[in-house]
């Protein structure tokens, strides 16, 4: 795809009122594999076709985070066949997509458990990083073992042994502190939460991190997601007043 934003940009974006950061739940290549009795690795290789898509648009408009998440601590339970396809899919992935990564100033970054990620996977993923580390323009935070609750667990450990260690008094544990200790810990938390195949849940992800985020959840099958439909969904988060717990006349932008 190589459409130019002018041409196939319908959609009026207020370029003062966009998201910083976009977090994503990539829902439903098992469905679309289904309903076209195709197997649920070709509904995976074709969910990466749209991820390169929803990367190049995020890019365009000027995303500054963009999260993506691509395999949780709970999808370990799938069937061996399925978790090692994943796996080769984003080792691959990762590789051919360097290059438009380094061409698009797009920095590579990992939350999740990566040390339990194939060593093939975990070279891929350290190359990448390594060679986008410099990048300004947009930051790629792909979500890879990840679960907030096992984030939240390992935040505590390192609290707790700082507070062991006299290095912090539990009355200065602040939503601050806390957040230093999380994967995320220098990225601004998503103003906007996207689940695609409909369903109304989190599924472990950012349990944190999404407190005031604005979620719409979208019954596109992720391989159906388009650029088009992204920008429908940006234009749908401008219109929305965030009040963060205040009253409607002192919201925030
Ligand atoms: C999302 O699609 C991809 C991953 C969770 C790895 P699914 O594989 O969950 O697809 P459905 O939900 O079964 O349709
Ligand atoms: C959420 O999808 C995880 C990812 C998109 C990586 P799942 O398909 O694993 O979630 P559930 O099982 O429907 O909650
Ligand atoms: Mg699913």
């Amino acid at each position: 795809m190589n459409s130019s934003p002018s041409v196939s940009n319908p959609v009026e974006l207020d370029p003062t009122k966009l998201p910083a950061h976009v977090a994503i739940i990539m829902d439903g290549n098992g469905r679309w594999a289904k309903k076209r009795l195709l197997n649920r690795i070709n509904g995976h290789e074709k969910g990466s076709e749209t991820v390169r898509a929803v990367v190049r648009t995020c890019r365009e408009i000027g995303i500054p985070y963009l999260t993506l998440y691509a395999f949780s601590t709970e999808n370990w339970q799938r069937p061996k066949t399925e978790v090692e396809a994943l796996m080769t899919l984003l080792k691959n992935f990762l590789l051919s997509e360097q290059k438009e990564l380094l061409e698009n100033n797009i920095r590579l970054r990992v939350i999740g458990q990566v040390e339990r990620l194939p060593a093939k996977v975990q070279q891929a993923l350290r190359e990448t990083m390594t060679a986008t580390e410099n990048n300004t323009a947009m930051t790629l935070i792909l979500a890879l073992s990840y679960g907030g609750r096992a984030e939240i667990i390992r935040m505590v450990q390192e609290v707790a042994l700082r507070v062991k260690r006299e290095e912090v008094d539990p009355q200065a544990i602040t939503a601050e502190l806390i957040a230093e200790h999380l994967y995320t810990r220098d990225i601004p938390d998503p103003d906007l939460l996207i689940r695609t195949s409909g369903e109304m849940r989190i599924s472990n992800f950012l349990l944190w991190q999404i407190a005031y985020s604005e979620i719409f959840v979208t019954p596109t099958l992720w391989p159906d997601f388009s650029r088009e439909e992204l920008l429908e969904i940006l234009k749908d988060y401008q219109s929305r007043e965030r009040r963060f717990g205040r009253v409607d006349s002192q919201s925030v932008k």
